[in-house]
């Protein structure tokens, strides 16, 4: 029998939970205490910087679905922005993230709990919805996440995502050729992995079973147009955002995208 969508939710959570402490005792999480502890740190890089200030984020109320550590909402809102809600189902990562405030005493409220079942009473309460860097593939249901996003988003409210290109989960980075293209780029998933999940490449951690689902360019922009969201802005960079394996994409004279952001608009 396949796998529900609260399954697939389940056992990614599990999976999450279970990388956390290699995440909490990392060189990364120290350098980001400190950082924290310094007013006005910020980890965004200067694309997504400058999009946030395109979208006068000072003052504005952002929510950052599946926030992970809170760097990225924590970042925004040394930005200035107003009220800021970093949503996540996993409860130690969301403890990384509180950790990570009290460094920098930055009010910032971070919500634990399935994406798909944020409470109605966050329903039109922001003006930006941001996601970032491996948000998309950890979702079995494309439509019913933008259908969240829809209703969290204020009238005339902006969706911004910042995300690792789709075309990148037709290759392996660890391949003995990471740029001949190994999967299509029409799988649909999902594709059951096992071990921890880490962005420093290291191998065979111990973790739990996960799901990863590969959602095409087309099937994000169709249900962002599906929801009635109007596309203000798309481009994409050469540069890899995630994990220290895809570096190897980095500077290629054939250049693949690796990265893209998008920001598309619900309407006043
Ligand atoms: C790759 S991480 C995001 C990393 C973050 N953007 C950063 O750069 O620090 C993906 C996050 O999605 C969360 N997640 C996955 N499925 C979820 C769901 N159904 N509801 C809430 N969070 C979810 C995981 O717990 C994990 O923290």
């Amino acid at each position: 029998m396949s796998k529900s969508r609260d399954d697939y939710t389940a056992a990614n959570r599990a999976a999450w939970e279970a990388s956390a402490p290699y995440h909490e005792e990392g060189a990364e999480f120290a350098s980001l205490l400190a950082g924290f502890a310094e007013p006005g740190f910020s980890c965004l890089d200067g694309i997504l910087t400058e999009r946030l200030e395109a979208l006068r984020v000072a003052g504005k109320d952002v929510a950052q679905l599946c926030c992970n550590n809170g760097r990225e909402i924590l970042s925004v809102k040394n930005l200035g922005a107003g009220r800021c809600v970093g949503f996540d189902q996993s409860a130690a990562f969301l403890a990384q993230a509180r950790r990570l405030a009290a460094a920098g005493g930055i009010d910032c409220d971070f919500v634990e709990g399935d994406v798909y079942k944020i409470p109605a009473g966050y329903d039109g309460a922001f003006d930006i919805v941001l996601i970032t860097i491996g948000v998309f593939g950890w979702m079995p249901d494309l439509g019913a996440f933008f259908a969240v996003v829809d209703r969290l988003l204020k009238p005339g409210g902006a969706l911004l995502v910042y995300e690792d290109h789709p075309i990148m989960n037709m290759f392996e980075p660890g391949a003995a050729d990471p740029h001949k293209p190994v999967h299509s780029y029409f799988e649909a998933g999902p594709i059951e992995e096992q071990g921890a999940i880490v962005y420093d490449g290291t191998p065979n951690l111990p973790g739990a079973t996960q799901y990863w689902f590969v959602h095409k360019l087309s099937d994000l922009l169709s249900v962002a147009l599906d929801r009635g969201l109007a596309l203000e802005h798309f481009r994409e960079y050469p540069h890899n955002i995630s994990s220290v394996e895809f570096d190897v994409y980095n500077d290629q004279p054939a250049q693949l995208p690796v990265s893209y952001v998008l920001v598309a608009r619900k309407g006043a």
